[in-house]
């Protein structure tokens, strides 16, 4: 299959091209800085490398990147600093969602791609019914209005939930939601959820980041677990 991934050089996306490489499907990534990529990736015989940016590439650049793409993968996230949180641009993961959301509808095709968002646990799904504290949606709304990165993460997963929603015949959909983002070295047990399991303002759990990485690329590389997850928002933690 061909698979495409955007945010290849962050923490997380990093993790999942060497597991899509390991998987020997074809891989592309889409980066800004391709200096940052280490030689194993740049001399992976699967991986082709663009530079550049989904929001600023051209209509005949999407094309090539998309026409033949089975599994698009978003690993996209706000840099943290001041001009990653508060510059442009400010819907980064929402607005290439939608530019990509936008070609498939556009340009038909006998099976539907597959879209796997990296989300957050921050995010809650009203459509399935998620309630928070009074407290929480207090905080959260603070928190949109200080951290705009925060709305972004809301937006893109309802590009896909409210927009798309169930029904597409264009594009399949799966929005993980890691709670706190930590680092470690290999991949550990972890659960899965409809629904987050504890309050992922005051009593988050861990999830880190290569076994985010490592349940996306199972998302796009078994059919199995596809199924049983698209068109829903699963909530990863670690078990320890
Ligand atoms: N922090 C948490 O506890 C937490 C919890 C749950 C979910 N999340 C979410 O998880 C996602 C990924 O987290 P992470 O830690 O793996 O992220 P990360 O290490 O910051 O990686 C972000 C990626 O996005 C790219 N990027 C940033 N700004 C860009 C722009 N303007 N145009 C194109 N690419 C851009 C970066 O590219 P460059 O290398 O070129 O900068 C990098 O590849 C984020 O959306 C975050 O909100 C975070």
């Amino acid at each position: 299959m061909n698979m495409l991934v955007l945010g290849a050089t962050g923490a997380t996306g990093r993790h999942l091209t060497n597991f899509l490489i390991d998987s020997g499907h074809q891989i592309t990534i889409v980066v800004r800085s391709p200096e940052k990529l280490p030689a194993a990736v740049k001399d992976a015989s699967n991986v082709k490398v663009v530079k550049g940016t989904v929001l600023k590439m051209n209509d005949e650049a999407l094309d090539q990147l998309l026409n033949n793409c089975d599994v698009v993968f978003s690993c996209l996230g706000h840099n943290l600093t001041l001009k990653g949180m508060y510059g442009h641009p400010r819907k980064l993961v929402t607005d290439t969602a939608l530019r990509i959301v936008k070609f498939f509808a556009d340009n038909k095709r006998e099976t539907p791609v597959k879209y796997v968002l990296m989300n957050t646990t921050g995010n809650v799904n009203k459509l399935a019914g998620e309630k928070v504290s009074l407290m929480e949606r207090i905080v959260v709304s603070i928190i949109r209005v200080l951290v705009p990165p925060h709305v972004d993460n809301e937006k893109a997963a309802e590009v896909f939930s409210k927009d798309v929603g169930g029904n597409s015949d264009d594009i399949e959909w799966v929005a993980v939601r890691p709670d706190s983002l930590i680092d470690a070295k290999v991949v550990t047990e972890y659960s899965l959820f409809q629904s987050p399991q504890r309050s992922a303002i005051f009593n988050s759990g861990k999830t880190s980041r290569i076994n985010v990485a490592h349940f996306m690329k199972e998302l796009g590389t078994n059919d199995k677990l596809w199924e049983k997850w698209n068109g829903q928002m699963p909530v990863i933690y670690n078990n320890d």
